[in-house]
């Protein structure tokens, strides 16, 4: 059953880094209730500030931002997971000096669970930090360091994850492997707002897209046809698909 309204809405948001020098400049999109939706777009493009945006994590001029209807703007970002809203940043997410357990136990603060059930619930679900929960996070590969950034944005029982660039600096089996995780996380009915420069492999698993460019919505539309636009190919996914006419 569809919903009634998009499950977080951001309208008409203008925001940067500095007051009156805004790098978005009135970007709308919304993300209904499980599903995945990309956003893709040139480098600077505004991708990863309308996610701090919505993270709470830059300044916001103008616009609006509601997750479920309820107002996120203004809340500070340490409280948005009480809303149910988890981050997942690009770089710096996890603790390297850290062991896979004490970055797990450090995410587990804010659950509303116990956090030893949190802990389990999360080595449960990732075998291979289980096997690894003694290493330090600087001691795991880069795509393990990515599950265990996802582990600490799911230990709090989301309902929607931001995640900025999750497949940078993999290798495309890591990526795929990555990719395929967010997928399955979507299947478990955490919708998931995801930023990606992999974009053909991050459309394959989107139900919808955005393309944003120069701080300004482009495009957006079912994944499925944006991946086959030849003007998006050949401007924004690096030429046109294999096989393609
Ligand atoms: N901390 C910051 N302070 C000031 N300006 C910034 C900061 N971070 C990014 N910018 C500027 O904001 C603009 C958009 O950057 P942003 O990081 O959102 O782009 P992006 O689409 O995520 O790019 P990429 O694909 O390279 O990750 C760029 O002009 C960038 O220089
Ligand atoms: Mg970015």
């Amino acid at each position: 059953m569809p919903d009634a309204a998009p499950f977080l809405n951001v309208s008409d948001f203008t925001a940067g880094y500095k007051r009156g020098l805004p790098i978005l400049h009135g970007v709308s999109m919304h993300v209904n209730s499980g599903e995945i939706v990309t956003v893709i777009g040139p480098n600077g493009a505004g991708k990863s500030t309308l996610i701090k945006a919505i993270a709470g994590l830059v300044i916001v001029e103008g616009g609006a931002i509601t997750l479920e209807a309820r107002n996120l703007l203004g809340i500070a970002p340490d409280r948005l997971g009480r809303f149910g809203l988890s981050y997942v940043p690009q770089t710096a997410n996890i603790f390297t000096t850290l062991s896979v357990s004490q970055n797990l136990a450090l995410a587990a603060r804010r659950c509303r669970a116990a956090p030893e059930t949190r802990i389990a619930a999360m080595l449960d679900l990732f075998p291979a930090l289980a096997e690894r929960r003694s290493v330090r996070g600087g001691g795991l590969s880069g795509g393990q360091r990515q599950v265990l950034a996802i582990a600490m944005a799911l230990i709090a029982e989301p309902r929607i994850i931001l995640m900025d660039e999750p497949t940078a600096g993999l290798s495309p089996k890591a990526s795929q492997d990555v990719l395929e995780l967010i997928g399955k996380i979507a299947g478990d009915g955490v919708s998931v707002l995801l930023v990606e420069q992999n974009a053909r492999m991050a459309l394959g698993i989107s139900d919808r897209a955005y393309i944003l460019a120069d701080g300004q919505n482009q495009m957006d539309g079912p994944a499925g046809d944006i991946l086959d636009d030849p003007a998006v190919a050949e401007i924004y996914l690096g030429g046109r698909r294999k096989g393609a006419a």
